[in-house]
């Protein structure tokens, strides 16, 4: 592509990335904030706590122009607002499967948390076996001077399980591939395999739990 056109595009520069990305990791932060008093108050409250840990993370600029080729997106300023809802990411991890529809109901009542969707991927796992629920946040940040903006963020909750699971999945996705497709499909079937194992040790630890 010639310099001329790409600057018609007005393709998102890294110096306009990270402008950007401050104003969704105040966001971010603000959301770590609440489920911070989620989880204190959970713990002050009587019966167990359903929140075990959880971090975040701002996307890599290389990142968000890798999902915006992959989607067919625009990699411009406009664009990569509107469609990725994952720039700020939070990932909660519970010691029981069970428990992930705890903190859902939770996040549920939060009021300074707008749903925007959500992806059930404990009740219907991905091929491979996958399995977390997804959900899109709206959070309100207010800028003196400029005012309220909104901001999306993605929340991934998961149990202590599927999270050593999607570790390695993730891991080796990149490596895997590159292979050819035979071995990819033998690959994903001992990852479905792995999830089901793990899934009936999860079984098996919420019967010890209530025994
Ligand atoms: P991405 O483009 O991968 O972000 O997918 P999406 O925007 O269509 O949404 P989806 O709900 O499928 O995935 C969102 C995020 O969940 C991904 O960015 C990963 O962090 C995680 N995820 C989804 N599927 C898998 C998977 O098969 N393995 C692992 N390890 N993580 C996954
Ligand atoms: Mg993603």
């Amino acid at each position: 592509m010639q310099e001329t056109e790409k600057s018609n595009l007005n393709l998102l520069t890294e110096e306009d990335y990270e402008a950007l990305a401050i104003e969704y990791e105040d966001a971010m932060n603000k959301a770590m904030a609440s489920i911070e008093i989620m989880d204190r108050s959970m713990e002050r409250s009587e019966g167990r706590n359903p929140f075990e840990q959880y971090e975040s993370r701002i996307k890599e600029y290389g990142s968000v122009e890798e999902k915006c080729g992959r989607k067919g997106h625009p990699f411009t300023l406009e664009s990569v607002k509107k469609n990725i809802l994952d720039i700020a990411g939070i990932r909660i991890t519970t010691a029981f499967r069970d428990d992930i529809y705890r903190v859902v109901e939770i996040l549920h009542q939060f009021p300074d948390f707008v749903i925007l969707d959500e992806k059930d991927y404990v009740k219907n796992p991905k091929p491979n076996g996958y399995s977390s629920y997804h959900l899109h946040i709206e959070v309100n940040i207010f800028y003196p001077g400029f005012g309220s903006k909104k901001f999306p963020i993605e929340i991934q909750i998961r149990d202590k399980a599927m999270d050593f699971w999607a570790t390695i999945e993730h891991s080796l996705k990149y490596k895997n591939a590159n292979l050819p497709e035979e071995k990819r499909e033998k690959i994903e079937k001992m990852f479905r395999e792995l999830a089901d194992a793990l899934t009936k040790v999860e079984e098996k630890a919420i019967k010890l739990r209530d025994s």
